[in-house]
């Protein structure tokens, strides 16, 4: 998903040459901050790899999908669940803390305790972030940081003093940042141990159905004064229990509990919550087993070390390159291991010995590069993501398309967990992954339609199997979703199909199933419309003619303008999931006009050969078209390899970072959308980008002189070196390169570069050469290359 419009470009950099030659410990090189303001949208907080307990300040900024942000906003509490880098309504953040030194004149009815009113600003240099801490300081003189086990946060208060009155108070509020609370919240207070336990039912923030969290919290480092419960703008300790409904005229009512402490200690007091998705039993014990004895620094390091074991295995030369790349390389890393999350032990679903994975939000974003990058770095991570996958569509009957807190989400194109499955079928994924159930939920997307389709699966599959397309304005009586995006779901569904196609045949005795899903995956090519021109908003001729189009039941064109919902497009036009949206969801016919990931080859001659193909990318990418904020564009940054030109793949990704994915604060072009543009980067830069769900990595010089990436599952380590590396990047065209030692001239490798540990020496010069150009070095494609070289083209599985 994107925000549009809010592109900041041209980040200016001090010099700042790092010293170390080979790192050592990634860490340093994080900053979580990144993506904080802009609509980054992402969790700046304290969290484990995956974790579900994520702790950060809050904020009422209109950008706090992720909590906190560096830009507006006043704190409004701390909270222990997030998302990172959605977008659309705010995610998450349960039960908040807020802290008070002391109620004025020491009357608890006049400490303030609606949300709206009790917010804070901030110190803005007061901010500190790091893998697994988080620290802030209010203007109130209150002083927190927190750090996360996997479902427990651990927060510290510190208060200044205040005189003679000073008694600490905090209350635990049941809440989230969308006010989205159901009827009959519960919060219990043990007025002897200050522990409190409770539950609410809140609505997924882009889904269905409800959900239920629970807690556990308890309090350290100061004796209890009292205890006991607020209610909208009252609070009293004679009453220990709460149950609070949803809200009186659409006001959502405030209600929690509070603890206020008889003395100060300067060392803080300790606020340890754990959240569960089964019971507040569960969530004590969590807490009881993750953070036994409330040790802050214990808390932090063992964070810090599942950051460093996750991060350990990708090592770059930094020799004479600006730091500020470095810190953009591993905070893109960071960040694509902060969703999803592992939930396994934590879904009252359904009974199963399978892992559970949730903020999968959305596999739209995530399946092009996101996955594709966890597969080399943490290949277990995505073992376990798809048998949790897989597990959620024997439960549910269906593979998630999007999925948060238990719920089903909006799906936004096509079923594109098929491609995250053959992604990982085909890079040899197993350990414990019913690849045979796989297929079936991939081949259930592909065939049977879901009454709801705005949720899982594919809509308008009748007129998919007998038309070939999806028509604009469809007659669809089966099943309902939201009756746009005819043209992009044709294209995702093709593409679908083609990666069902590559699993069934990779799983061997599905001929049929085989030829079935290739032929399908040419259902694109229904939509070509031959004749279609297309003209700039002030009435330029682009000169380019042949686009896809809409087209209707009764085979007639639709008529969209090729610009609509592109950058470019002066608008206002609605491009989402709205009612009222286009036949491209989120992006053009332009930019959509290249998606055909299986077949570039046949793409290609539709647009006149490897020169009209290139002549065409390089005008959506110079016109602005395209919007690297969103990740129908990421494809097109590289898809010249296939064109033969993989030079101006290396020209185009540094084009596009660190102009505009630079290690600031609001240095994202857009919502990370759960680290899937975080994945954008790392993969860029390391200069082997996928197309997903085919054996492919498209090769590019990387930003480093070296990288080295050590395989979790073989222990063996693959290593890309430039020779004649130049850290102003001039020298960014490979003139020759080896494999292993030997001549390697495809511009593109397969997955076993990674698990087998090879060699790949790339000799950089700073002219384009003929390295990778003839169509013996091209990536496979479903169609034969014509037209370009002396026709060698060969279709390559
Ligand atoms: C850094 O790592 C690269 C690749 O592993 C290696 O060739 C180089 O010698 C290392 N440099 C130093 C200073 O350790
Ligand atoms: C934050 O609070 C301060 C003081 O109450 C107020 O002046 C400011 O407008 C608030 N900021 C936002 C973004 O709401
Ligand atoms: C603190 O308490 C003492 C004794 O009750 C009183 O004399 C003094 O004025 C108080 N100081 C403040 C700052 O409230
Ligand atoms: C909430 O509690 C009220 C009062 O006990 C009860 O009447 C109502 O049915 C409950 N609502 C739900 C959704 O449980
Ligand atoms: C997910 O959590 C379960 C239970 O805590 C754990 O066994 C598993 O290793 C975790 N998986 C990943 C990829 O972190
Ligand atoms: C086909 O259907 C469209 C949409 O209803 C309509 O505008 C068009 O005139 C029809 N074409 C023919 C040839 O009937
Ligand atoms: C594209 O956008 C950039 C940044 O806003 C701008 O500098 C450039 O002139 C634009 N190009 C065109 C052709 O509009
Ligand atoms: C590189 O290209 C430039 C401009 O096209 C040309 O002037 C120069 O001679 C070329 N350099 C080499 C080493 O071929």
């Amino acid at each position: 998903m994107a925000v549009k419009g809010r592109l900041l470009l041209f980040s200016s950099f001090v010099l700042n040459v790092a010293l170390t030659q080979n790192i050592t410990n990634n860490l340093k090189y994080v900053d979580p901050l990144i993506g904080s303001a802009n609509g980054g949208n992402v969790f700046a907080g304290a969290t484990l790899p995956y974790g579900m307990a994520k702790a950060v300040a809050d904020v009422d900024s209109g950008s706090n999908q992720g909590g906190f942000t560096t830009e507006n906003g006043n704190v409004t509490g701390f909270s222990t669940m997030h998302d990172s880098g959605t977008g659309g309504s705010p995610s998450l953040g349960n039960f908040a803390f807020f802290p008070y030194a002391s109620c004025p004149s020491d009357d608890l009815n006049r400490c303030v305790f609606p949300k709206k009113e009790r917010k804070i600003p901030y110190i803005v240099d007061s901010v500190k972030a790091s893998p697994g801490y988080f620290g802030i300081t209010l203007l109130s003189g209150v002083a927190a940081d927190m750090s996360a086990a996997q479902h427990t946060s651990l927060f510290r208060f510190k208060f200044p003093s205040t005189g003679n009155g000073t008694s600490p108070l905090i209350l635990l509020d049941l809440t989230d940042l969308a006010d989205s609370r159901q009827d009959n919240a519960t919060i219990s207070v043990n007025a002897q141990t200050g522990r409190m336990r409770g539950s609410a039912r809140f609505l997924p923030s882009f889904g269905s159905g409800t959900w239920t969290g629970y807690f556990c919290a308890d309090f350290k480092g100061a004796d209890i004064r009292d205890n006991g419960i607020f209610a909208n703008t009252r609070a009293s300790a004679d009453v220990k229990e709460l149950k609070i409904s949803r809200s009186i005229n659409n006001f959502p009512l405030p209600g929690g509990g509070f603890i206020r402490f008889s003395s100060n200690p300067t060392e803080g007091v300790l606020a340890r919550i754990a959240v569960s998705l089964i019971s507040s039993e569960q969530a004590c014990r969590s807490a009881e087993t993750e953070i036994p004895n409330f040790d802050f620094d214990v808390t932090h390091k063992a964070a810090e070390d599942a950051w460093n074991e996750k991060l350990s295995p990708i090592t770059v030369s930094t020799t004479g390159v600006d730091t500020s790349l470095v810190t953009n390389f591993y905070s893109g890393i960071y960040r694509t291991m902060v969703n999803p999350q592992n939930y396994t032990g934590e879904n009252p679903k359904w009974q199963t010995t399978e892992p559970y994975f949730d903020s999968f939000y959305c596999l739209w974003d995530s399946f092009r590069s996101q996955i594709p990058f966890l597969t080399i770095l943490d290949p277990a991570g995505v073992t376990h993501m798809i048998r949790s996958l897989i597990d959620t569509y024997g439960y549910e009957g269906w593979l998630p398309d999007c999925r948060m807190t238990l719920s089903k989400g909006y799906t936004q194109g096509g079923s594109n967990a098929d491609v995250v499955l053959t992604d990982g079928y085909i890079k040899g994924l197993n350990n414990g992954i019913d690849w045979q159930k796989g297929y079936e939920a991939v081949i259930k997307d592909a065939e049977v339609e879901p009454y709801d389709w705005s949720n899982e699966g594919r809509g308008g599959l009748d007129s998919w199997k007998s038309l070939g397309y999806i028509p604009t304005q469809d007659f669809d009586y089966k099943g309902f979703g939201t009756m746009t995006r005819s043209v992009s779901r044709t294209l995702e569904y093709a593409y679908n199909d083609f990666c069902i196609a590559q699993m069934g045949d990779g799983l061997g005795g599905k001929e049929e199933d085989v030829e079935k899903y290739r032929a399908r995956s040419e259902n694109w090519k229904s939509l070509y419309n031959e004749d279609q021109k297309s003209f700039l908003f002030d009435g330029r001729d682009t000169s380019f003619t042949g686009f896809f189009q809409g087209k209707y039941l009764n085979g007639t064109w639709h008529n969209q303008d090729p610009l609509w919902c592109s950058t470019i497009d002066p608008g206002p036009r609605v491009c989402s999931l709205q009612n009222t949206g286009q036949e491209t969801f989120e992006s053009s016919l332009w930019e959509y006009g290249f998606y055909v990931p299986g077949d570039q080859a046949g793409l290609i001659s539709l647009y006149g050969g490897p020169n009209g193909f290139v002549k065409r990318l390089d005008y959506l990418h110079d016109q602005n078209i395209t919007y690297i904020g969103n990740e129908p564009s990421f494809l097109t940054v590289f898809q010249y390899h296939y064109a033969g030109r993989p030079a101006l793949s290396a020209l185009r990704s540094h084009f596009y970072i660190p102009r505009y994915f630079s290690p600031t604060n609001a240095g994202l072009p857009g919502n990370d959308d759960s680290g899937a543009m975080g994945s954008f980067v790392a993969m860029s830069m390391m200069g082997l980008f996928p197309n997903p769900g085919q054996n492919v990595y498209l090769i590019t010089p990387p930003f480093f002189g070296s990288v080295s990436i050590t395989s979790p599952l073989t222990s063996k380590t693959a290593t890309i070196r430039n020779v004649n590396f130049d850290p102003s990047y001039q020298n960014i065209y490979i003139q020759s390169a080896t494999l292993n030692g030997e001549d390697y001239t495809n511009n593109w490798i397969d997955h076993s570069f990674f698990t087998e540990g090879k060699e790949l020496v790339l000799t950089l010069g700073k002219n384009e050469s003929t390295w990778g150009t003839r169509v013996e070095d091209l990536p496979p494609s479903l169609s034969e290359y014509a037209g370009l070289g002396v026709g060698m083209g060969q279709s390559r599985k």
